[in-house]
């Protein structure tokens, strides 16, 4: 296991600090990472202001210590549609059941962060500032909600926060205890970042299906040798493209305004066909965007769905992008400084990694779907995407920065069997975690639940599946093909075909991991997890339950869905 491990005294109980201290614990429900990092930040900072913090995964939190904390801070970020973190999931039932102990004595702060491409912006935080209030709690700092770009917003919660608290409670030695001892373990801070993004040199990209499908997945490979980087198996990294040439030029006509026109932006002065290729997400509409269409469209029915809620405006507006929205409902009725105030900044866009370095040397690949529909008779492109698919070279380099994945690796114990589920593009980690497994010689068993379409044209790495499949790597291969035959069968479908092998693979203390679709698949694979072990374990509902919840304590069950 080579991630880059360093002690991190700030969680360390053991010794009894001697002069007073001010106990403050910082908790986090983190998917990926993001959450956990900007806790451990807080906590360095904390300690400049005479503060002594703990910092806990919320799955190592026991409530009834929680709740006699006089300091608090929470910062969580949501998943999928406004759902908790999976680490946060058990401490939220917990703190939501009307058994819940009181928190008079709790000062406390949240810090929510997610994307405002979801719908439920900020869910999981917003609810835990409610839940800590309505239980009795002091808010000290109101909550801040950060969207994907969240590291300045989280700073500045954390400045505004951290001197504030600490001027409340009493002095004290009592620490929150996490339940379990916490790993106490950080990986070393990313050498790049955002703002320092390293450049990486494409040197080759394919197709990965064949003639005849509706799909166009690509495998792209880069080179990570100027840059000495290095990732884990499971990570992500962070693509910064451009947006395309065809639609900043689109959009320029129709807001009336001409490409070298010079525009504020962000506090410069700048071209708009800079602002606009490289600063602003100019392809989806922003909410803000969206109501200001509809406001000056006068349309009454988009009017009226942007009062219903936001699921019958998203679907009234479904596909459709900035061109399209100013077209249809509002030609002529925005200026490009309008548009420039109404846009948010062009986000990197995060993908799983596809290898291991162990194997590829230098090397990082990945599995991307282009996103391309035709749609109000105009050709729609993804912006990452198609940027890698059409205009990125071998040769060209793309700026670009990891995005750990803390608990989303292969066991540290290499005999651990592992179950991955990965239909489409959500192949992309395990293709990572085969190759790590087979260069650490792991003897655990792995199985793997792929699909897609046809197996004619969408096998994705068939090959490569097939030869490690042969070699005894990998111990099973369970393929549904969607598109086959009359009905659908799904990676679900497979999975309560082979529930007795699958519920003796998590008995034997497999590791269980699910990559691909949120919204749909994640759900249904979920369920299917629950059924196959309600089934085969002879459990009714709730000791099913438990036996999950159980398992994603012990980051046995570990999602990487989007
Ligand atoms: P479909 O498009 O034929 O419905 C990768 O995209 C694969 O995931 C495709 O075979 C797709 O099938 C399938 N898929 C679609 N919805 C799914 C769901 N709810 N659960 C699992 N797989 C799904």
């Amino acid at each position: 296991h080579t991630r880059l491990l360093v002690k991190e005294e700030h969680v360390s109980t053991t010794s009894a600090p001697q002069q007073q201290v001010k106990p403050i614990t910082i908790i986090y429900g983190s998917q990926t990472g993001n959450a956990e990092g900007v806790a451990e930040e807080a906590a360095e900072i904390a300690k400049n202001h005479g503060l002594s913090p703990v910092v806990l995964d919320m799955d190592d939190a026991d409530l009834t210590q929680l709740s006699q904390a006089e300091r608090l801070l929470v910062i969580t970020s949501t998943y999928g549609e406004g759902e908790m973190p999976d680490n946060a999931q058990a401490l939220w039932d917990d703190i939501s059941s009307d058994t819940a102990p009181r928190f008079d004595k709790t000062y406390f702060s949240v810090l929510a962060l997610g994307d405002t491409n979801y719908d439920d912006f900020c869910l999981a935080g917003i609810q835990w500032d409610e839940r800590l209030e309505a239980l009795g709690a002091t808010r000290i700092a109101d909550r801040v909600d950060c969207d994907v770009a969240f590291e300045s917003p989280a700073q500045e919660w954390i400045a505004e926060t951290l001197p504030t608290i600490a001027q409340k409670g009493s002095n004290g030695q009592s620490e929150v205890i996490p339940t379990s001892a916490p790993v106490a373990t950080k990986k070393a801070k990313p050498k790049f970042t955002r703002d320092n993004p390293f450049e990486a040199e494409l040197v080759n990209a394919y197709t990965l299906n064949k003639p005849g499908s509706g799909k166009e997945t690509c495998h792209y490979e880069f080179s990570l040798l100027d840059s000495k980087e290095v990732y884990d198996a499971g990570d992500a990294i962070n693509l910064i493209s451009v947006n395309r040439a065809d639609l900043v030029e689109e959009l320029i006509a129709l807001l009336g305004a001409r490409p070298e026109q010079q525009e504020q932006h962000d506090g410069h002065t700048l071209a708009l066909q800079t602002i606009f290729s490289e600063h602003l997400e100019i392809r989806l509409p922003s909410k803000e965007f969206v109501a200001e269409v509809a406001a000056r469209s006068g349309d009454a029915q988009f009017i009226a769905k942007l009062e219903e809620d936001a699921q019958a405006l998203n679907d009234f507006i479904w596909g459709l992008d900035c061109v399209d929205l100013l077209r249809k409902y509002a030609p002529n009725a925005f200026t490009a400084s309008d548009f420039i105030r109404l846009s948010k900044p062009l986000a990197p866009r995060a993908y799983s990694i596809s290898s291991s370095i162990k194997k590829h040397e230098n090397q990082v690949h990945l599995t991307i779907a282009s996103v391309r529909y035709e749609q109000e008779n105009r050709a729609h492109n993804g912006v990452c995407s198609t940027f890698l698919a059409d205009v990125c070279k071998p040769g060209d380099k793309v700026k670009c920065y990891f995005a750990p994945n803390k608990h989303f690796s292969v066991p540290e114990n290499h005999s651990a069997p592992i179950i991955m589920v990965g239909p489409g593009t959500g192949i992309a980690p395990f293709r990572g975690f085969l190759e790590e497994r087979a260069a650490t010689e792991a003897s655990g068993d792995n199985w793997l639940f792929f699909g897609d379409r046809q197996k004619s044209c969408d096998f994705l790495y068939q090959e490569e599946l097939e030869q490690m499949q042969q070699s005894g790597l990998l111990t099973r291969l369970d393929l549904a093909f969607s598109r086959d035959q009359p009905q659908k069968v799904y990676v679900q479908d497979k999975m309560q075909e082979q529930g007795a092998e699958l519920f003796s693979w998590l008995e034997r203390g497999a590791y269980f991991y699910v990559c691909g679709d949120a919204f749909r698949m994640a759900k249904d694979v979920d369920k299917a997890l629950h059924d196959v072990i309600a089934k085969h374990g002879s459990f009714d509902e709730a000791e099913a339950q438990a036996y999950v919840a159980s398992l994603k304590k012990q980051k046995r069950y570990v999602r990487d869905v989007y």
